[in-house]
């Protein structure tokens, strides 16, 4: 491949590979199960990214694995329906495109382990958005590092990681004993607390104890999505629950580094990511929202009526499953929306009018004021839904 007998697409992305492997000393390539590029809206790669994927896709390389991609900037399918301006749109779908002729299957979300790409235990794959990776290492016990954007692509045409990182069992090891003094009590603070630990661990593999009891998997996914979002972690273990925490939690910790919680840092960090007490949209979905996320918003709704829009984003598959059970034509008739494909932060805001947003989520309020020049609050799903109806 590397010399270009199976064609120059598939040549440029092995050199990738061979010069990451290099850098990171990686004795030699393995097979991945499956990709999950990011990349891929419009916002973030521009006229450059069209360019690059469009003429990948005419020298003909294929996905050779499982691929799906991140958001994309816009529903593809009801973009009218939220304002996305049609140049954007056309753009956009350009990409798409590419991406279809590459073989890639184009679920677009950051939950692609609820849409059809669930890595089993001990799985090596190479997937790119933080939060996913930091589930799959973490929740699922699957093997990824953190890829960018481009190295994902050229592992679905080649088919193969360089072996390094956190494909290596010994890397996958707690490297700080993370003490919980008052446990969180609601999945903003989960998403609170996994950002106050990001912050204090920029790097390394945090081990979470004293949580007072088993967190459900959305609580694990805000949690996952933060500690990604203001540190670099890409695996954290909580002893009795994640499921490599019987492995590499010994009951020893005494070398680890020890670093304290306290109800004050998961306050803290809630006021600090919110700018404003306005808000004039909702949105929920950071990472993309779960059956459950999506049913629990369907429940406190009832039959009430929206103040002010509630945008919920998710994946097409949670969509379709969500709009069977009812819950898609409650949140609508409230006057929200579910909008599948992309999410709060690589679509085009800006230019939709989209200006301050009230969310649950402390990766999205990391992000919303750079993105999308928008200013954010922070609430939890019942404060929400109280200031929304
Ligand atoms: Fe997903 Fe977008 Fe948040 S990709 S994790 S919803 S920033």
């Amino acid at each position: 491949m590397l010399n270009g007998r199976y064609g120059e697409g598939r040549a440029l992305a092995t050199r990738l590979l061979v010069a990451l492997g290099e850098v990171f000393e990686a004795d030699r390539m393995i097979p991945v199960k499956s990709v999950q590029v990011s990349g891929v809206s419009y916002k973030t790669i521009g006229d450059p990214g069209i360019d690059f994927l469009e003429d990948l896709a005419q020298k003909g390389v294929r996905s050779v694995v499982k691929a799906t991609l991140n958001p994309a900037g816009m529903d593809l399918r009801r973009w009218r329906t939220i304002g996305v301006p049609e140049q954007f749109a056309q753009n956009q779908l350009r990409i798409i495109s590419a991406f279809e002729k590459m073989n890639f299957s184009t679920t677009c979300t950051c939950i692609p382990y609820y849409a059809g790409n669930k890595p089993t235990y001990g799985a090596h794959i190479a997937w790119a958005e933080s939060s996913a990776v930091t589930f799959a290492n973490s929740i699922l016990g699957a093997r990824t590092n953190r890829e960018g954007g481009p190295a994902a692509l050229a592992s679905a045409i080649v088919g193969k990681t360089p072996f390094y990182g956190l494909h290596l069992a010994e890397n996958r090891r707690p490297t700080h004993e993370v003490k919980i003094e008052s446990p969180p009590s609601s999945q903003l603070e989960f998403s609170a607390l996994g950002y106050a630990i990001g912050e204090r661990i920029p790097q390394g593999v945090p081990l979470i104890e004293g949580l007072a009891k088993r967190p459900n998997l959305d609580e694990l996914k805000a949690l996952g999505a933060s500690i990604a979002a203001s540190g670099a972690v890409a695996l954290y273990h909580i002893r009795g629950v994640t499921p490599e925490s019987k492995r590499f939690c010994t009951t020893e910790t005494a070398g680890l580094e020890r670093i304290v919680i306290g109800e004050n840092e998961i306050l803290e960090t809630v006021q600090k990511l919110s700018a404003t007490n306005n808000f004039d949209h909702v949105c929920l979905g950071c990472p993309h929202m779960s059956l459950t996320e999506i049913r629990n918003l369907a429940m406190r709704i009832g039959e009430g009526k929206l103040k002010k829009p509630i945008w919920c984003f998710t994946s097409r598959k949670v969509y379709s499953l969500a709009k069977r059970k009812g819950y898609v034509d409650r949140i609508e008739r409230a006057g929200g929306k579910v909008i599948n494909d992309t999410c709060m932060v690589v679509a085009p805001f800006e230019e939709m009018g989209v200006q301050s947003i009230l969310t649950d989520s402390c990766k999205a309020a990391h992000y919303l004021p750079s993105m999308c020049r928008s200013n954010v609050t922070l609430g939890t799903l019942e404060q929400i839904v109280e200031k929304t109806i």
